[in-house]
């Protein structure tokens, strides 16, 4: 059986102070042992104190971008290495707005996951259509593309872990979900296309989210999908409250 995991992507939100005082009211309303994986990424400028806030808890902390060097001349860049030596849990790697803004392509998507792997940090990888590729039929080979290449060279142990967010780019912050029952249909093409490359025992071992416009009141109906494992949450992460919500209706 896959663990549940509901994330929540803060995106460019929040000072520091918020984003602690966040941590401090959750933590102890997701008690140790939960069903579910309850993650929060953050701006990189707040982890190091979030991470310590949630010391003791079942809240784990994610970085939402990161380099694929370990160091160098980048300016601005964060490390793989950064964030391993801060026990930084998570970073969600290729996020449509990184691909789209910061040019982010499905070669350095899998160069990311492979210093991911080099680091212990467990990969969130986004990947999901534009509208526009959704009304000419082009949604399954547009994942299976970033799918592909994402997952390029990775053993079947790593790809196991791999946390794939499918994440249609139409309903990113837009208020238009997709239905339940469409995105279990990519999710399912997501696993299919992961059997293909590994085998089925793999592909059964992956997380698949949902993203987009996921909010309390539509989680439910993800949740009970078959190929739907949690949710990537950008709005409705924001407030304690709802994220807390999110989640248990993630366990
Ligand atoms: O990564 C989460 C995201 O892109 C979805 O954002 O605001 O539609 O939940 P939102």
């Amino acid at each position: 059986m896959r663990k549940p995991i509901i994330a929540g992507n803060w995106k460019m939100n929040k000072t520091h102070e918020e984003a602690v005082s966040f941590i401090e009211d959750i933590k102890e309303k997701v008690p140790a042992g939960s069903k579910v994986d309850t993650v929060v990424c953050a701006p990189a400028l707040f982890l190091k104190s979030m991470n310590d806030a949630s010391e003791g808890s079942d809240v784990a902390v994610g970085a939402q971008t990161m380099h694929f060097e370990d160091n160098g001349a980048f300016t601005g860049e964060i490390s793989p290495e950064a964030l391993a030596d801060l026990s930084i849990p998570y970073v969600i790697i290729g996020h449509s707005e990184r691909r789209e803004m910061f040019n982010e392509t499905d070669d350095s998507v899998n160069k990311k996951l492979h210093a991911a792997f080099n680091h212990k940090l467990v990969p969130i990888m986004c990947c999901g259509e534009t509208l526009e590729e959704r009304e000419s039929d082009k949604t399954e080979s547009v994942v299976r593309g970033q799918v592909e290449k994402g997952f390029a060279g990775l053993s079947k142990e790593q790809a196991a872990q791999v946390v794939v967010a499918y994440e249609p780019i139409w309903a990113i912050g837009t208020g238009k979900s997709s239905t339940a029952k469409d995105a279990n249909e990519t999710c399912g093409t997501i696993r299919r296309i992961l059997s293909e490359l590994y085998d089925q025992e793999t592909a059964e071992a992956v997380r698949i989210q949902y993203g987009g416009s996921v909010k309390p009141e539509n989680i439910g109906g993800y949740m009970a999908m078959e190929h739907i494992d949690g949710a990537l949450v950008g709005g409705a992460s924001l407030k304690p409250d709802a994220f807390l919500q999110l989640v248990e209706a993630g366990s």
